[in-house]
């Protein structure tokens, strides 16, 4: 059974109704807030994170924007959600600007060190070394939130720095209750999270138990370094103090980052990958993203068919689902690697007539075995070893925010897995992401999803991990965004973020709907298909008729942030129930 992909059962929020943090409207918002979508004629902010949720529907009451919501709302998943949201990580921001009609990519992913080598997690016999590669001070590259956040705002915000992180700096600073979401997640993670002496002393009592669901977390070194964060416009994080204390903790180990990787640190803005399915135009996540390119190729290849006479999740749909996955998921693991370094064939790989002799080659009778795919577009060698599962549960977390101008954001942000490498800069209060290991160590070697690589995304110094990542905005055919959305889930992000854009499409589905709906995933190797337990066992018993190979159910896939523009003019927003403590959030006020 791939216990490995399975996530947290979801349960109702009751975090919801009690917390007095919360006002009168955001406790409205109650349980059946996971089965409705929260309605909003203003603006809206979806996160994995009901607090954050409410700091960014705040800035958007404020007069502020898309940007200014989302960058708040980034801040404070940093304090609320230190599992996946941070400051330590790195991530990407897809924004639309509603004046210029323009989308822009936002890559703040984190870099490898310059000391960073290629055979760096290799052991004496040239195997890789897990541990090393994921929870060790080697496995952290170069964080760009804090750039990023901040480039973003500057560029596109409409209020002060100031203002947009003040909310995360009193979260801080005075504390908030703890979730039982994460009661039970830094329970269960107890003894990775205590090796290092410093997350110790910041995520647990002082007798090194866990903090208690409503027990009171308050994170003073972290709201010391939000505070000196906020005074520099982010150059203390890169070049001062928090630089400073950054470099000491990579000291004491032996680390490699250095002063100059910090200082050298550099967001790029990249034009985002876009492509037509059907009517409707879609733009996501450019390299080091595979997730908008992968997105794309897919959906063309299932853009031939006629998907809604054969029903939703039916085994005729996930067959042609499977097998598109199939066939992405062989060329992601050549072709997809950071541009800046290699070129990556996106107009080939996105290019409809490519789609076309891909969806030629699939049998609409029966499975093909993925070890007769080859990545398509050359002769290239197949990489030969079966990839091992991935053996802790991640985590990544998206936000969507919609303001009543029109400008949208779809954000996701990570450490990678959940609290990263586990190690915390003592002295500055928040943890370090382990994104070294989403580089290929080895060609043909699998990384912590099981996912391959080649020579493209091995390590090179100053280069960017590939990432699943897929932020995404959807247009209607006048060009009006119609849908943010993005998830984590590791290599299972592409395809989650495929099926909520299916559902709404091709099903007519509301969002709520769309994100609650039974999800599968195929990454090409291992060779299984991945489902939730919703999937009915009449679809799972053709499906193996036909030659598919199909394990026990992976557990939850992914948790989607989406925001949904109906043809009447309303945002839906749709956290998603799979995992605990996620909130819409309407603005209040216009
Ligand atoms: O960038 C990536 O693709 C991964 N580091 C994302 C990790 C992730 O989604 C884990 N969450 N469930």
């Amino acid at each position: 059974m791939h216990k490995t992909l399975i996530i947290l059962a979801a349960y109702f929020c009751s975090i919801l109704q009690t917390s007095p943090a919360l006002s009168d409207s955001t406790r409205l918002l109650g349980p059946k807030a996971l089965a409705h979508p929260v309605i909003s004629e203003a603006g809206m902010v979806v996160s994995q994170d009901v607090l954050a949720s409410q700091v960014g529907a705040e800035i958007l009451a404020a007069g502020g924007n898309a940007v200014d919501a989302a960058v708040a709302t980034g801040f404070a998943l940093a304090v609320t959600l230190p599992r996946a949201g941070n400051l330590g990580g790195g991530g990407f921001m897809l924004v639309y600007l509603a004046e210029s009609k323009k989308t822009i990519a936002i890559d703040y992913r984190e870099m490898a060190p310059a000391a960073a080598f290629k055979d760096m997690f290799l052991d004496a016999e040239g195997d890789v070394d897990n541990t090393k590669a994921r929870f060790s001070i080697f496995s952290s590259g170069v964080p760009g939130t804090v750039a990023g956040l901040i480039q973003a705002q500057n560029s596109y915000g409409k209020l002060s720095l100031k203002q947009v992180m003040q909310p995360a700096i009193n979260l801080a600073r005075n504390g908030f209750e703890i979730s039982p979401d994460m009661a039970d997640s830094l329970s269960t993670r107890r003894e990775r999270l205590q090796k290092d002496a410093a997350t110790k002393k910041y995520f647990y009592k002082k007798d090194g138990s866990a903090y208690q669901y409503r027990d009171r977390l308050v994170q003073k070194d972290l709201a010391n370094t939000l505070r000196r964060i906020q005074t520099t416009a982010g150059d203390d994080f890169y070049q001062g103090k928090t630089a400073k204390l950054i470099v000491e903790q990579m000291q004491r180990s032996g680390g490699l980052i250095s002063m100059e990787d910090l200082a050298n640190y550099n967001v790029v803005e990249r034009t985002p990958v876009c492509g037509d399915f059907r009517q409707h135009r879609i733009c996501a996540m450019p390299p080091p993203s595979s997730g908008g390119v992968h997105l794309l190729q897919m959906l063309n290849i299932l853009e031939g068919w006629d998907l809604q006479s054969l029903g939703h999740n039916s085994a005729a749909y996930i067959h042609r689902l499977v097998e598109s996955m199939r066939r992405a998921y062989a060329d992601r693991s050549l072709y997809l690697g950071d541009p800046d370094f290699f070129p990556v064939p996106v107009a080939q790989l996105t290019d409809k007539r490519y789609a076309k002799t891909l969806r030629e080659s699939i049998n609409l009778d029966k499975a093909s075995r993925s070890e007769d795919i080859q990545p398509g577009l050359s002769e290239n060698e197949r990489p030969l070893s079966t990839p091992s599962q991935q053996q802790e549960s991640t985590e990544t977390t998206h936000f969507s925010t919609w303001d009543r101008w029109g400008n949208v954001v779809s954000n996701t942000y990570t450490l990678n897995f959940s609290y990263g490498s586990g190690i915390s800069v003592d002295g500055a209060g928040f943890l370090l992401n382990n994104e070294m290991d989403d580089f290929s160590s080895k060609p043909g070697f699998p990384n912590g999803y099981g996912l391959i690589g080649g020579i493209v995304n091995g390590i090179q110094p100053n280069k960017r991990p590939l990432s699943s990542m897929t932020p995404t905005i959807m247009f209607n055919t006048e060009g009006d965004p119609i849908l943010a959305t993005g998830s984590p889930g590791g290599s299972t992000i592409i395809t989650i973020v495929m099926q909520i854009i299916l559902n709404v499409l091709e099903f007519d589905m509301g969002i709520a709907e769309a994100t609650a709906a039974s999800r599968v995933h195929h990454q090409w190797l291992p060779d299984n298909i991945y489902y939730e337990p919703g999937l009915s066992v009449d679809s799972k018993a053709l499906l193996q008729k036909m030659g598919h190979i199909i394990n026990d159910s992976s557990g939850r896939l992914g948790a989607t942030q989406s925001i949904y523009k109906t043809v009447d003019g309303r945002l839906h927003g749709a956290a998603d129930s799979r995992r605990q403590g996620a909130g819409a959030v309407a603005q209040e006020s216009r």
